[in-house]
């Protein structure tokens, strides 16, 4: 039987380290909004923790895409059918486009206001304008891809688990620390 190939130490570094983060990004994503406004400082606190942790999360999102892009992903072992090696394949696409359509739709939706942007409570310079339309328009591709991107987390999730406790066929090893190369 030949062994399966697991991705290099960097590929599953990255993968964690976005993956628990996007995670943690949605969760404060979803329980901020329901935040009252009053009394005032306590909503926009955390809109700005939100904020800046989405930035930051941008910039782990590029390296991991610039790293993805210059190496290919070890092959998958032969049991698994032709139908799951697409449906994968599409999962892991959908889910790099909703890496990059929620920093970049975070970020223009709070560019377009007449606030500043606090990185870490450092004002960001401010090159957008009040522009009430490009602020909704923004923030319903924000929270449309969020529910997309929730859903396509859970059936990623639920095919890994799938592997590890039904197939059993060391897929999601492949995704962790063992005999790593790189
Ligand atoms: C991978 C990165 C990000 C994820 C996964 C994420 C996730 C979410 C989620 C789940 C919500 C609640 C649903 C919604 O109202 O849309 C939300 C809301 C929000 N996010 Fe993000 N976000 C990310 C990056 C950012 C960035 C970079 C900014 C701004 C610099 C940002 C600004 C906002 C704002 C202002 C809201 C409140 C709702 C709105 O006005 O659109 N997000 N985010
Ligand atoms: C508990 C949560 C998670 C588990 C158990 C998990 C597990 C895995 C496994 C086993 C693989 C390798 C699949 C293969 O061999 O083809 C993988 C790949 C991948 N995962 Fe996750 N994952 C989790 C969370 C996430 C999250 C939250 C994201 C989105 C930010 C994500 C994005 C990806 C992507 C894009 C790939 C494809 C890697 C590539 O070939 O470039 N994962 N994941």
């Amino acid at each position: 039987m030949t062994e399966t190939q697991n991705y290099t130490r960097t590929a599953v570094i990255l993968h964690w380290l976005v993956g628990v983060c996007v995670l943690a990004q949605i969760t404060l994503g979803l329980w901020m909004i329901t935040i009252p406004k009053a009394p005032p400082g306590v909503r926009a606190g955390w809109f700005n923790v939100h904020k800046s942790i989405g930035i930051t999360l941008a910039a782990f999102i590029i390296l991991r895409l610039l790293w993805r892009w210059a190496h290919r992903a070890p092959p998958l072992p032969a049991s698994v059918p032709p139908w799951e090696r697409a449906a994968a394949r599409a999962n892991h696409i959908l889910l790099y486009v909703c890496m990059i359509v929620m920093p970049l739709s975070g970020y223009l939706g709070s560019s377009f206001t007449k606030y500043p942007i606090l990185y870490w409570g450092i004002k960001l310079p401010q090159w957008g304008w009040d522009a009430p339309d490009l602020k909704e328009l923004s923030s319903q591709v924000h929270w449309i891809t969020a529910t997309i991107f929730i859903a396509l987390i859970a059936l990623h999730v639920a095919a890994a688990i799938k592997h590890w406790l039904v197939d059993r066929d060391g897929v999601v090893r492949r995704m962790w620390f063992t005999r790593a190369t790189e």
